[in-house]
């Protein structure tokens, strides 16, 4: 695996002291959903059984998805979209990456809500998950709305960066889509910049509306609603080659 140790992309890990019910689900839920430590290459198998004992005191559960794709999504926020695209999509994997503690235990309350079966969560960086996936494994991978980072000082905290698109193109399967959306004109122009210079990756975008609108299915984010950029949001699809 190759050893890169890029700059922190996100901003604060922690914020308010956690709820009890949160706080209750991190102690409960997480250690069922939660990658298993270590770096090694993820074993996707086994990361989706549902252990006998494990979830027996959260049930009623439904049973682990008959696998029909592996989804990816890096910086889940309050793991709204998440989990509703687990829900929307029960026989498909999904893996959420969050370092903000309080975004995971927020995902964790929507998980036992919704009470889908099919959410792994990592609390860290979407990096370090990217870096134990097997090549070729991914069907979908969303990064909404990720840490503007606008001044130019700080550009190189961005989450796109040749380095990781390289990562993503090694695990996404050929014909897999990149999902990114953004309100910071510059961030679309800066990746749609960089994975052009990368001939693994098409944009799909025909005309201006493609852009312009969300793909069929898309479900607004807290961070999409809050309407913090510097313009509409730029939706920008890319497929592997
Ligand atoms: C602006 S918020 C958007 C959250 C959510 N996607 C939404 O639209 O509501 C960006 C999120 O990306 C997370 N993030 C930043 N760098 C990350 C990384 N390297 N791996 C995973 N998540 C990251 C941040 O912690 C933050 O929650």
């Amino acid at each position: 695996m190759e050893e890169y140790r890029p700059l922190r992309t996100y901003g604060r890990i922690k914020a308010r002291t956690l709820k009890p019910r949160q706080a209750g689900l991190m102690e409960t839920l997480l250690p069922h959903l939660a990658l298993p430590e270590g770096e090694g290459p993820l074993d996707l198998d086994t990361l989706f059984e549902v252990p006998e004992k494990g979830l027996s005191s959260l049930a009623p559960r439904p049973v682990a998805p008959v696998a029909k794709g592996l989804v990816l999504e890096i910086g889940f926020g309050g793991g709204e979209h998440l989990v509703a695209q687990a829900a929307a999509h029960p026989s498909t994997r999904f893996i959420g990456v969050e370092p903000f503690l309080n975004g995971v235990a927020s995902c964790l309350r929507h998980v036992e809500e919704a009470n889908v079966a099919n959410v792994r969560i990592h609390n860290g960086d979407a990096r370090d998950v990217v870096a134990r996936l097997p090549d070729a494994s991914l069907d979908l991978c969303y990064i909404l709305f990720p840490d503007p980072w606008p001044k130019a000082r700080h550009h190189k905290r961005r989450l796109i960066q040749p380095e990781f698109l390289g990562e993503l193109a090694r695990v996404l399967k050929p014909g897999a889509e990149m999902r990114f959306a953004t309100d910071w004109a510059n961030y679309a122009e800066w990746t749609l910049e960089h994975v052009s210079r990368d001939a693994r990756f098409a944009w799909l975008a025909e005309r201006a509306e493609d852009w312009r609108n969300p793909w069929p299915g898309h479900v607004t984010t807290r961070y999409e609603a809050k309407k913090l950029g510097d313009c509409a949001p730029i939706w920008l699809r890319f497929v592997r080659a």
